[in-house]
């Protein structure tokens, strides 16, 4: 009975969900840099830096409380906050009035990944107490879900679906992000039990190497299932954390843009570097990460530690990135054969804003050492 209670809800799509996240989400989550140590101050003074550096304005509007908020529930069952977060209708009120929206966390199992109060048997009640707040955003992470369910696919997808129609019935239009680290194919079902994003990976930590993996090597073969209103995660913005250069993290802003990915910086925005900012707000970058044909990029080329990725835009024309994995400036060649191209096309440079010229056949850069040449390639 049990089973075919879950299989029904399963198949009863959850609706209303297809037209938010008409492109990535973009925002700001406190994981990557504060982890437990975040509270109503910090988020407001977040939420603060998110205007007056630009950030709002560069298209970051969620800002997205992550674990380690929750407390016990009352004698109701009604989920409560710490001590670090007093009132959380008046902090959502207060992101509200700065024309941001605002983001919280749980998890389908009893408990967090950080060990908080997760929604285990309280989903539709949780939903309507985030609505009652004002939350925009859910994300849902499995944690000690593993614990009382069994961990097949089925019965995943029914714990995702649970929260799925508890938001759509919640009264209020909430974002639903998926977090189960990309397991038992999480594409082919994540849009179908409500979801706007769903991770494709473990965690993302702020090296080179994590980046990269996650980024170059886990990523081919999903862009399948991104579009408007579902998008694979490849987990937040690590940039400005300071454990990469700028040359990577440029790298990392390119590649998730190209990868149609959700883009949540990770960083301290009160205390954010120049060169950080023009990272992470470099609107013609950005423009390719939220453009409205909403495809992700997809690998083209590799030779070696060089490669070239692709993706199509709303306009006709392809964001191109020619990377460079290696320990050495290399050149990197984009072919037309391999953009299935042919012709004279315009390009221009995303990083330097600078306009190319017209190009034949091929485009050809020198690419520093875990670097990217970025380019719009007119159509
Ligand atoms: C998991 C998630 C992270 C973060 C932590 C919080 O590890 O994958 O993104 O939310 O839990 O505990």
């Amino acid at each position: 009975m049990k089973r075919f209670l879950l299989t029904a809800l399963l198949l009863a799509p959850v609706c209303g969900a297809a037209d938010l996240a008409p492109t990535p989400p973009m925002g700001w989550n406190s994981w990557n840099k504060f982890a437990e140590k975040v509270d109503d101050k910090t988020v407001r003074e977040i939420a603060d830096a998110v205007v007056s550096s630009g950030m709002k304005d560069a298209g970051y509007v969620y800002i997205n409380i992550d674990d380690s908020w929750e407390a016990g529930r009352d004698a109701q069952g009604n989920i409560q906050t710490n001590s670090k977060f007093p009132d959380m209708k008046a902090l959502a009120d207060y992101v509200h009035s700065k024309g941001l929206k605002i983001g919280i966390y749980s998890s389908p199992g009893p408990k967090t990944c950080a060990d908080y109060e997760g929604s285990y048997q309280h989903e539709e009640q949780d939903a309507k107490t985030y609505a009652a707040w004002g939350i925009d955003y859910l994300k849902y992470d499995w944690c000690s879900a593993s614990q009382v369910y069994d961990n097949t696919q089925a019965t995943m997808a029914a714990a995702y679906a649970k929260m799925g129609h508890a938001l759509a019935n919640s009264g209020r239009t909430i974002v639903y992000s998926l977090c189960q680290y990309g397991n038992l194919d999480v594409g082919e079902w994540g849009a179908k039990v409500g979801g706007n994003l769903w991770r494709t990976t473990g965690d993302i930590s702020d090296r080179w190497q994590s980046m990269e993996n996650i980024g170059f090597k886990l990523q081919p073969g999903r862009e399948k299932y991104a579009g408007p209103g579902h998008w694979n995660d490849p987990d937040m913005l690590e940039i400005g954390n300071g454990g990469m250069t700028d040359t990577e993290y440029q790298t990392h802003m390119s590649l998730w843009s190209i990868l149609a990915a959700p883009l949540l910086a990770g960083n301290d925005l009160r205390d954010m570097r120049p060169e950080i900012a023009a990272i992470l707000m470099n609107q013609e970058v950005v423009a390719v990460d939220q453009d409205k044909l909403g495809r992700q990029g997809v690998r083209v080329s590799q030779e070696g530690s060089v490669e070239v990725w692709s993706k199509p835009l709303a306009d006709g024309g392809l964001a191109v990135g020619l990377f460079n994995r290696g320990e050495a400036t290399a050149k990197v060649t984009a072919k037309w054969s391999d953009l299935g191209l042919s012709g004279s096309h315009k390009l221009r440079d995303l990083w330097r804003h600078e306009d190319l010229g017209a190009k034949t056949g091929e485009y050809s850069a020198e690419v520093p050492s875990h670097g990217v040449v970025m380019v719009k390639v007119a159509r």
